[in-house]
C-alpha cells in the first residue's frame, strides 16, 4: 500500500466525505437562521462519490468517514453506504445526528459500514429540543441503542456549552458507564456561528477535566498519534474522552483531508481552499491529491466563517 506522507511529514490516510449540507436539525452552534442548502443536482452523484473514494483508496487512504449536514439525509444513502463497503479499508463509517436511522441500520447491518459516531448534546428532552430545534430525544436514543445491539461500533459526541448542557457531564459520565458506550466531549469551535457570538459559551477540556476529578480518578488511555481526542476510563466502566480542537489543537498528528459535497478536496476543517476533483480524470485527481496535501497547514487556523453544516464535522 503507498503511504501519503505531507510536507510535514504527516502520514495522511483519513478521508471525510461531506455527502450533503442539508439537516434536519437546527444546533444553536451550528444552524444559522438564514440558510440555503445546495441544490440536489449541484452534490456529486452516488456514482462519483464511488469512483472518488476508489482512487483515493487505492492511493494511500484506509479510512472513510460519511458526513453532512447530516449524511443519512440522502435519498440513496443506503447505496453509497453499500459501494463504499466494497472498497478495502481500515475503518468505515459516518456521524449523524441519529435521527430516523432505525431503518437504515437494518439495510446497513451486513455491510463494512461499522463506525457510528452520533451527536447528542443532552440527554434531557427539554434541553435536547431547545439545542436542536427538535423534540426527538427518544428517537435518537432509540437509534443508539439499536446501532449497539446490531453491533455497530458507536461513540456519541456531545458538544460542550458552558451554562447550556456542561450541567450533564456527571449525566454522561453515568451513562456512559451503564451502556458501556464511549462519549466524547467537545469544546466548541470557533467555526461559522460561534464566530459571531461573544463566545462565553466556551469551556475548556482542562476546566471540565479538573471538575470530573473531584468525583472520579481518570485513567488515561492510550492514544494513537492522529486522535482527536484523549480518553480515559472511570472506575463504573465509563469510557470518556476529550476533543479539545481550541485549547489544545491536534494539527500536528492530523491525517485527514476533506471532500465537499460538491466534490472540492479539501486539506483541513478549517480551510474553505480547496480544488475540484468532481468530474476530473484519476490522474489529474492524484496531481491535486499532493497539492491538497501540501496545502494542509501546521498551526491551527483561527476560525472559519463558513458555517459547519456546510464542511461537515
Ligand atoms: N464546535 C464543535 N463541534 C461542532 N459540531 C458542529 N459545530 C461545531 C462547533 N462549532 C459537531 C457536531 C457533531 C460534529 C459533526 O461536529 O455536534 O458532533
Ligand atoms: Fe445538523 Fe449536525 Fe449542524 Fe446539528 S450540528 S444542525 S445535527 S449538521
Amino acid at each position: 500500500m503507498k503511504k501519503l506522507i505531507d510536507k510535514q511529514g504527516r502520514h495522511i490516510h483519513k478521508l471525510r466525505i461531506s455527502l450533503l449540507d442539508a439537516c434536519n436539525f437546527n444546533c444553536l452552534y451550528c444552524m444559522p437562521e438564514e440558510r440555503q442548502f445546495m441544490p440536489k443536482k449541484e452534490l456529486m452523484s452516488r456514482e462519483e462519490i464511488f469512483r472518488l473514494a476508489s482512487i483515493l483508496v487505492k492511493n494511500g487512504i484506509d479510512e472513510l468517514r460519511l458526513t453532512g449536514g447530516e449524511p443519512t439525509l440522502r435519498s440513496d444513502f443506503v447505496e453509497i453506504v453499500k459501494d463504499l463497503s466494497t472498497l478495502e479499508t481500515k475503518k468505515f463509517g459516518f456521524t449523524t445526528n441519529g435521527r430516523s436511522l432505525s431503518k437504515t441500520l437494518d439495510e446497513i447491518k451486513d455491510t463494512n459500514c461499522k463506525y457510528i459516531n452520533f451527536s447528542l448534546d443532552s440527554l434531557n428532552q427539554a434541553l435536547f429540543k431547545k439545542i436542536t430545534g427538535k423534540d426527538v430525544l427518544e428517537d435518537v436514543l432509540h437509534a443508539i441503542f439499536k446501532a449497539k445491539e446490531l453491533g455497530f461500533q458507536i461513540k456519541i459526541n456531545v458538544v460542550l456549552m458552558r451554562g447550556i448542557n456542561d450541567h450533564e457531564v456527571e449525566d454522561f459520565i453515568e451513562f456512559s458507564g451503564n451502556h458501556g458506550i464511549e462519549v466524547r466531549f467537545l469544546e466548541l469551535m470557533k467555526i461559522g456561528v460561534v464566530n459571531a457570538k461573544d463566545n462565553d459559551q466556551f469551556i475548556s477540556a482542562s476546566e471540565v477535566i479538573n471538575q470530573v476529578q473531584k468525583n472520579w480518578q481518570l485513567n488515561s488511555v492510550k492514544r494513537k498519534i492522529d486522535d482527536t481526542s484523549f480518553n480515559y476510563v472511570l472506575e463504573n466502566g465509563a469510557n470518556i474522552g476529550f476533543i479539545a480542537s481550541e485549547s489544545m489543537p491536534f494539527c500536528n498528528g492530523c491525517s485527514r483531508l476533506r471532500i465537499g459535497p460538491k466534490g472540492t478536496l479539501r486539506p483541513c476543517l478549517m480551510m474553505n481552499e480547496g480544488y475540484k476533483i468532481a468530474g476530473v480524470g484519476e490522474e489529474e485527481v492524484l496531481e491535486l491529491l499532493h497539492r491538497v496535501m501540501d496545502m494542509k497547514p501546521t498551526d491551527r487556523i483561527e476560525n472559519i466563517e463558513q458555517p459547519m453544516y456546510q464542511i461537515g464535522g
